[in-house]
């Protein structure tokens, strides 16, 4: 094999490692922070304009959501198994023990900010308000289990 061809090899199998392989447990730490952190700005503008604090903004509305949206699906990178330490979080222990349970809350979260998405295109503003109750609870029902304080 000619070391340009090794090389690639090496990267592409690299590639396909779990996270938890290529990177520290603080840096998948962080990384799934920062991903809940986008998450939440996000869904705090949605909050705002549905408890009306901010004026209903049918099309900011749809670009946050898309904005979660897309940000849902790669949540579970930053639960590669091994990172239930190595840096200050507030994940709990019990999601690498029941991680099929994880697992479906975070496939439950992908499910209904896809709803989200799609919803708020359609611009109906009571099923955009319905479907950012269900999100709600997809986030409070992981939370409340795996989630401190
Ligand atoms: C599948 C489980 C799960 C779902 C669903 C989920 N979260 Fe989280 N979230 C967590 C865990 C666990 C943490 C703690 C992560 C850590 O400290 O390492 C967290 C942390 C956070 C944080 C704090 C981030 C920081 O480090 O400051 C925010 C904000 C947040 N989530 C918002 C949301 C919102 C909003 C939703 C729903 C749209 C949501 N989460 C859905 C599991 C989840």
């Amino acid at each position: 094999m000619k070391p340009s061809t090794l090389a690639l090899a090496l990267a592409a199998a690299a590639f396909t490692l779990p996270a938890a392989a290529q990177h520290k447990p603080e840096q998948v730490i962080h990384y799934r922070q920062s991903a809940m952190t986008m998450i939440g700005w996000n869904f705090g503008a949605l909050g705002a304009m549905v408890k009306g604090k901010t004026a209903w903004d049918a099309k900011q509305f749809a670009v946050h959501a898309d904005r979660i949206a897309s940000l849902a699906p790669q949540v579970l990178e930053g639960f590669a198994p091994g990172s239930d330490k190595g840096a200050k979080t507030e994940a709990k222990p019990g999601i690498w023990t029941n991680y099929d349970d994880f697992k479906a809350k975070d496939s439950d979260l992908v499910k209904q900010t896809q709803a989200l998405s799609d919803v708020a295109r359609g611009g109906d503003e009571t099923a955009m308000k319905a479907q950012f109750k269900k999100t709600g609870e997809a986030c409070k029902a992981c939370h409340d289990k795996y989630k401190q304080e």
